[in-house]
C-alpha cells in the first residue's frame, strides 16, 4: 500500500517537474472540451487540425473521448493500435502515431469504453500527453476530450495551459460552460470560447460578455478571463462530409464555415501559450 502511494507520489513529482522545466517544449498543447456532448467537438477539432497543418504546423491529434472515440472516422483511418496500448505498456510511443492522408497530421487514436477507473489517480493520461510533448515531434497537439467534467477529462485539463470550450447557445450547454469556468478559475487564468451552430459572430461575443460578468458577480478568481475566438455556423454539408469520412474545410474551401474556422485558427495562433 505504502509502495503504491509512493509510486504515485513519484509520478506526480516527475510530471510536475517536467511541467516547470526551464526550457519550454516547442510543442503547444490545446485541449478542446465542452460540458455538453454532441456540440460538434470532434468535427471542430479535426477541421482545425487540417487548418493548422495547412498553415505549416506539424499537428498531433489525440482522440481522448472514451465515450465516443470517432476521430478515426473523421480522418478515415483504421488504427490497429491506440494510445491505451502505450499506456498499458504494450507498445512504444511512436507505434501509436498513425499517419493520416493529410500531410503533417498524425492521429493518436482512442478507444470507446476504456475502463478509466483501472488507472484513476495515477496520472497516466496526463503522462502520455506530456510524453508526446516532450519528444517535440509536433508543433501543436490537439486533445479532443469527452463531454462532461469527470475525473478523466479533468486529468487532461489539469496539464493544459490552452483550453478551448466549444459550446452552442443552448441554455443547457451554457450552464455546462459556466460549471467549467467555475472549476478552471481555481487554478487557471483563462478559457477560450467558440460557439458552434451559431450564425452570428456578435451573439457569441454578447454571451461571452454575460458569462464574464456572471463570473465577476459571483466572485470567481478576478484574474480569470474568457477569450471569445469566434462562431461557426451550421451547415448540412458538415454532417455529410463527416459521414463520408472527409473533412469539410478541405472539401468546401470557400464556404462560410471554412472562413469562420480559418478566423478561429488565426486567433488561436495569436493566443496560444507555451
Ligand atoms: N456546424 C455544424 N453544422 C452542422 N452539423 C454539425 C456542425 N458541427 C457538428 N455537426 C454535426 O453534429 C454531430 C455531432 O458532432 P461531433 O463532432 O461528433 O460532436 P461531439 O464530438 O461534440 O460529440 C455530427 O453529426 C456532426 O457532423
Ligand atoms: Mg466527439
Amino acid at each position: 500500500m505504502i509502495n503504491t502511494i509512493s509510486t504515485q507520489a513519484n509520478k506526480l513529482v516527475n510530471l510536475t517537474n517536467r511541467k516547470h522545466r526551464v526550457s519550454p517544449s516547442k510543442t503547444k498543447l490545446l485541449t478542446i472540451t465542452s460540458g455538453k456532448g454532441g456540440v460538434g467537438k470532434s468535427t471542430f477539432t479535426a477541421n482545425i487540425a487540417y487548418l493548422f497543418a495547412k498553415a505549416g504546423l506539424k499537428v498531433g491529434v489525440i482522440d481522448a473521448d472514451i465515450g465516443l472515440a470517432n476521430m478515426q472516422v473523421l480522418f478515415d483511418v483504421k488504427p490497429t493500435l491506440t494510445m491505451f496500448d502505450y499506456i498499458d505498456g504494450k507498445s512504444d510511443l511512436e507505434d501509436v502515431f498513425i499517419k493520416t492522408q493529410y500531410p503533417n497530421i498524425t492521429l493518436i487514436a482512442g478507444k470507446s469504453g476504456y475502463q478509466y477507473s483501472k488507472h484513476s489517480n495515477s496520472l497516466v493520461l496526463a503522462r502520455i500527453v506530456q510524453d508526446i510533448i516532450d519528444i517535440e515531434k509536433f508543433d501543436i497537439v490537439l486533445v479532443d476530450t469527452g463531454a462532461g467534467l469527470n475525473e478523466y477529462v479533468k486529468e487532461f485539463l489539469t496539464i493544459s495551459s490552452n483550453i478551448l470550450a466549444l459550446t452552442t447557445t443552448d441554455p443547457s450547454a451554457l450552464t455546462d460552460v459556466y460549471a467549467l469556468m467555475k472549476m478552471l478559475s481555481k487554478d487557471k487564468n483563462s478559457l477560450m470560447l467558440c460557439f458552434n451552430h451559431t450564425k452570428n459572430y456578435k451573439i457569441g461575443e454578447t454571451i461571452t460578455n454575460s458569462l464574464q460578468n456572471l463570473a465577476l458577480k459571483n466572485r470567481l478568481n478576478c484574474d480569470f478571463m474568457i477569450k471569445y475566438l469566434g462562431n461557426v455556423s451550421s451547415s448540412k454539408n458538415i454532417s455529410t462530409t463527416g459521414r463520408l469520412r472527409k473533412l469539410f474545410v478541405n472539401e468546401f474551401e470557400n464556404q462560410t464555415v471554412t472562413k469562420e474556422l480559418e478566423f478561429i485558427v488565426s486567433s488561436l495562433l495569436q493566443n496560444l501559450n507555451k
